[in-house]
């Protein structure tokens, strides 16, 4: 499987980021090295093989001199787009302005690109988040593919066409039919959605669909081994940022919605260790998967919100425990909410994110590259208990 890397240039955009680091670092520079012939790593792990170039993902061409752009257009063979914003309370505006129209740009960008194997796009599993409130069961299952959308009332089945009509409707009055329609609990959620979208259309108006993968991690978290365990940028791990909201919460209470009879052990939240999300990346890339793929926890690795404050309960030093509210009433989007736990207005729900691709390309793997890689993570309630 490493093999498949050893000719190739990597494009990485937020490589200075939670996700982008470990990528760069440890999955692909270390692991070139012990995985590949000394005569293969030695000239990838000369730092001269590694490029910093310092783009903005705002402006057209990534703000690039020409000289650079030429070298990247002939060069480059992959490009891995890890570079967003990752901050749930911006608005549609914001969103659109910050994620959807510099990865679309980006990818247009790609379609010039001579020597071009794959494009990657990391999205996140929560892209389908809308799909809850289209059910009323407890549990949402998502599966790794696109789901279509709602357009003045009906379904659109060619999700992939209507993703420009969206655009444009954002670009002229500031929000898309679709997006009304529909229940996202934030506007990033659905910036992702229709990013995968817009992608996807032009990859496939080009003949190339089939170098697109779309990865979509869950809540990433601490790594289990690589860079090295418990790697973590804390601003960019939303259950460490979510553990010190509860450990400094001033309230006396905090109201959480769900739908769920049992909230303290039904709702849970997919967590995944950032070196699981590379691996997965890395494997499914050089395996050739095409389209969406989940890098998540996993259906047996989901925690309960009651897991998390419990945890954080030990660590708090105001003399009382803020009590949990679960209501069946509150909207995710109401005022009632804490300030604290706006941003988590999913902690009620639960999320079955399936992982059938990841499952097939296990199976696929010899012994020893399943060594080598950490495609599932381990039980992270044990960690956390
Ligand atoms: N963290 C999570 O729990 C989570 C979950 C699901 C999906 N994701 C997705 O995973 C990807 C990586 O997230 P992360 O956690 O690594 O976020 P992060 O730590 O905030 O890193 C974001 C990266 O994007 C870069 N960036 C932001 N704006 C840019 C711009 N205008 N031009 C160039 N680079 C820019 C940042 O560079 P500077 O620092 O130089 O600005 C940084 O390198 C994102 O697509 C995110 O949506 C994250």
């Amino acid at each position: 499987m490493w093999e498949y890397y050893s000719d190739k240039t990597i494009l990485i955009t937020g490589a200075s980021g939670f996700l982008g680091t470990a990528i760069t670092h440890s999955q692909l520079i270390k692991r070139w090295g012990r995985s590949l012939p000394e005569s293969d790593s030695s000239w990838l792990l000369n730092l001269e093989s590694v490029t910093v170039i310092d783009g903005d993902i705002m402006k057209k061409d990534l703000g690039l001199p020409p000289k650079i752009l030429s070298e990247l257009r002939k060069e480059v063979n992959i490009i891995i787009h890890a570079a967003s914003t990752i901050n749930l309370t911006y608005s549609l505006e914001q969103v659109f302005e910050h994620i959807v129209l510099p990865s679309e740009s980006l990818a247009q960008m790609a379609l010039g690109f001579s020597d071009l194997d794959r494009f990657v796009y990391v999205s996140t599993a929560y892209a389908n988040t809308h799909l809850y409130k289209c059910s009323s069961e407890p549990q949402t299952e998502i599966n790794e593919e696109i789901y279509p959308l709602l357009g003045e009332g009906k379904l659109l089945h060619d999700t992939l066409l209507n993703a420009e009509e969206a655009r444009d409707q954002i670009k002229k009055t500031g929000s898309s039919r679709e997006f009304e329609l529909h229940d996202f609990p934030w506007s990033y959620a659905y910036a992702k959605h229709l990013t995968e979208r817009l992608i996807l259309h032009l990859f496939k108006e080009k003949g190339w669909v089939s170098k697109v993968l779309v990865i979509r991690p869950s809540v990433i978290g601490p790594a289990m081994r690589h860079p090295y365990p418990g790697y973590t940028v804390p601003l960019s791990t939303p259950s460490t940022a979510l553990a010190t909201a509860i450990v400094a919460c001033h309230a006396f209470s905090v109201v959480v919605p769900t739908r769920c009879t049992y909230p303290e052990t039904q709702a849970t939240i997919d967590e995944v260790p950032v070196d699981v999300v590379v691996d997965r990346m890395v494997a499914h890339m050089a395996l050739n998967t095409t389209g969406c793929v989940h890098a998540v926890g996993g259906e047996n690795n989901r925690l309960c919100l009651q897991d998390i404050w419990g945890a954080a309960m030990e660590l708090r030093r105001i003399p009382w425990e803020p009590r949990i509210i679960w209501s069946s009433t509150t909207d995710w989007h109401s005022p009632e909410l804490h300030p604290a736990l706006r941003l988590y207005v999913i902690l009620g729900t639960a999320f079955i994110f399936t992982e059938e691709k990841t499952k097939a390309l296990w199976n696929r793997l010899s012994p020893d590259e399943r060594q080598d890689i950490s495609l599932f993570s381990i039980y992270l309630r044990e960690i956390i208990l």
